[in-house]
């Protein structure tokens, strides 16, 4: 490679970063939604604002009959309508959690619940799942350093599985910008 285009690619890369660390995310909406309450319920879901710079998303969801065996993860950028935007995946739920290194972006997210969350354990799931007090900060930094994502309004569709029907779907919306 030569020195003009490594130079390029520095310019580049500096341009790029001083666009990111400027760069904020926030949840704009949550939707949580029980398929088959004799299943599964939400006994909440909610976003919350504290003050300017603290919010926090929190979910509880009720197991009645367990297993939940897989979860379909859909991310969705949004152009003119949402598309589909760098994985949608069927997670095998026990399988992963068995090995969570084995699966890089499925460590990646569970890296955001791992602090807030009683659901970074190995199967089985016999009990309320939990996430409390997602701290946005703590997405920010997920989003904008550890894995940088480009601006825009995403949605993170997660349509919850077992006996291979969906029973639950959550849907987590925000923008970087
Ligand atoms: C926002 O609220 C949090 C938690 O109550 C507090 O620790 C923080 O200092 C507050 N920040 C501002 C700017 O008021
Ligand atoms: C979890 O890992 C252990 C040890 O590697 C293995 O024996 C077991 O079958 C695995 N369980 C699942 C559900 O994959």
């Amino acid at each position: 490679m030569c020195a003009r285009h490594i130079g390029f690619i520095l310019l580049f890369t500096l341009l790029y970063s001083a666009v990111k660390i400027s760069s904020k995310f926030e949840f704009t909406n949550i939707d949580c939604q029980s398929l088959d309450k004799s299943f599964a319920d939400f006994e909440y879901c909610y976003l919350k604002s504290v003050n300017r710079s603290y919010k926090y998303l929190s979910a509880k969801a009720k197991l009645f009959k367990t297993p939940i065996k897989k979860v379909h993860a859909m991310l969705f950028k949004r152009y003119s309508g949402y598309k589909p935007f760098m994985f949608d995946v069927t997670l095998d739920v026990c399988r992963f959690l068995n090995n969570t290194k084995a699966n890089a972006l499925g460590s990646y997210f569970l890296e955001f619940l791992k602090p807030y969350s009683n659901l970074n354990h190995p199967c089985p799931f016999d009990h309320d799942l939990i996430v409390e007090k997602l701290d946005i900060r703590f997405v920010n930094h997920q989003v904008t350093k550890v894995l940088p994502f480009p601006e825009g309004a995403y949605l993170l569709e997660t349509h919850w599985i077992a006996y291979d029907i969906d029973r639950a779907v959550v849907k987590v919306y925000g923008t970087l910008s």
